[in-house]
């Protein structure tokens, strides 16, 4: 058998039916080029490792690599590249939205020198179209393609693209630079290095999905919308800490709602009302952080009561600490305003902390 010359990553989340007709065409595409097949599964309920495995069984250059307790995209691809042996590794998707007859193109412009091609909707001959169910996604994509690119410096017509190609020097600077947590890995890669590489692009047409659904929905949006603030902000800060700002922002409208409807709707006293909105906007802060600062380690079942309470907990020793040290600083003559700010900024940056060590570990 021969050494690979392409590894190729296919994230995968429930596409146990694409994996065998993705293998396929990609053997078609690839000809007489030795390859090998990573399928990146994090332990998709409809069997997609074991689909994967049984493939592998016959033929020997597919493996599965196969996570628990962890999802996102943009991990996946990083492990999948981490397990790769070939020079050159691609990240496809696994749904036959994208084009495998251009991999042997995209591999001709690495072996020119390119460090990174990129499969591009945009550039002339690539069509993005015919793969948007929605109008609105199509817009939103242009919208989110000009911001991107704007950012990263337009080295590409199609920062967002998830099918690319890249050496292994690349990929690996890439694995220890980017953020594991998003989902626009693409975006990552160009916004970190961009300036520095050989960037080529091929047109490709962005199929419709026949099997399974897309994973990417709105939520997905708010995270790309927070990578976006932090690289605007030079980086520095996380786009973690941006979601979770967000999200407390929108607790602030959950606690005066409640507490208005409480104390001038239903009559309950203004101390019962407080307390029961300040338990409102920690539970709804808790659920939305839960699906979209922590989606990729989302808490399901008990560990989502458990991790409620934790959540309470953590919220309540932040509010003391809030209190004591606004009281301090008022003290020593700091004016209301600033005590008051500097007391709310470290109990969110303490909640930020310590829930994401303790209700968000990382298993
Ligand atoms: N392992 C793993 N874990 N795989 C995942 C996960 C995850 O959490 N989420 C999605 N995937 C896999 C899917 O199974 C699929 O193979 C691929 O990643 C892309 O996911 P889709 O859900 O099909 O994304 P899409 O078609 O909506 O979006 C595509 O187009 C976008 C541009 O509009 C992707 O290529 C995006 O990367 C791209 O930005
Ligand atoms: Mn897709």
């Amino acid at each position: 058998m021969n050494a690979p010359e392409l590894s190729i990553i296919l994230p995968a989340y429930n596409e146990a039916k694409n994996i065998p007709l993705i293998v396929d065409k990609i053997a078609d595409a690839m000809g007489d080029i030795p390859y090998e097949i990573i399928v990146v599964d994090d332990d998709s309920p409809d069997g997609t490792a074991r689909v994967t495995r049984s493939i592998a069984r016959e033929k020997p250059y597919v493996r599965c690599v196969h996570r628990i307790n962890r999802r996102g995209l943009s991990g996946a691809c990083i492990e999948g590249m981490m397990a790769a042996n070939a020079p050159v590794v691609a990240v496809m998707d696994a749904d036959m939205q994208h084009d495998e007859t251009r991999l042997p193109v995209m591999l001709t412009e690495i072996r020119k020198g390119a460090d990174l091609v990129i499969g591009s909707r945009y550039v002339d001959g690539g069509n993005a179209s015919t793969g948007f169910q929605k109008k609105t996604r199509a817009k939103g994509s242009e919208l989110a393609t000009a911001l991107a690119n704007r950012i990263t410096g337009a080295y590409t017509t199609d920062p967002m693209s998830g099918f690319f190609m890249m050496t292994r020097d690349l990929a690996d600077r890439s694995a220890r630079a980017i953020s594991r947590d998003g989902f626009k890995i693409l975006f990552d890669i160009v916004s970190r290095f961009g300036s520095e590489l050989n960037i080529r692009e091929v047109p490709f047409q962005f199929r419709e999905r026949k099997e399974g659904e897309s994973k990417l929905g709105f939520l997905v949006t708010i995270q790309f919308l927070g990578l976006l603030a932090s690289r605007y902000t030079g980086g520095w800060i996380p786009v973690p800490f941006l979601l979770y700002g967000l999200v407390g922002f929108s607790g602030l409208f959950v606690h005066m709602a409640t507490l208005l409807f409480l104390n001038g709707v239903v009559g309950v006293g203004f101390t019962a009302a407080q307390v029961a909105a300040t338990f409102a906007a920690m539970t709804s802060n808790f659920a939305f952080n839960n699906e979209v600062t922590y989606a990729h380690r989302k808490l399901k079942g008990w560990k989502f009561v458990t991790g409620l309470l934790t959540f309470y907990a953590i919220c309540g020793i932040g509010a003391l600490a809030n209190v004591s040290i606004a009281i301090r600083l008022f003290e020593w003559n700091w004016s209301t305003s600033v005590a008051g700010f500097a007391g709310a900024l470290m109990s969110a940056v303490f909640n930020y902390a310590v829930t994401k060590l303790v209700t968000w570990r990382d298993t």
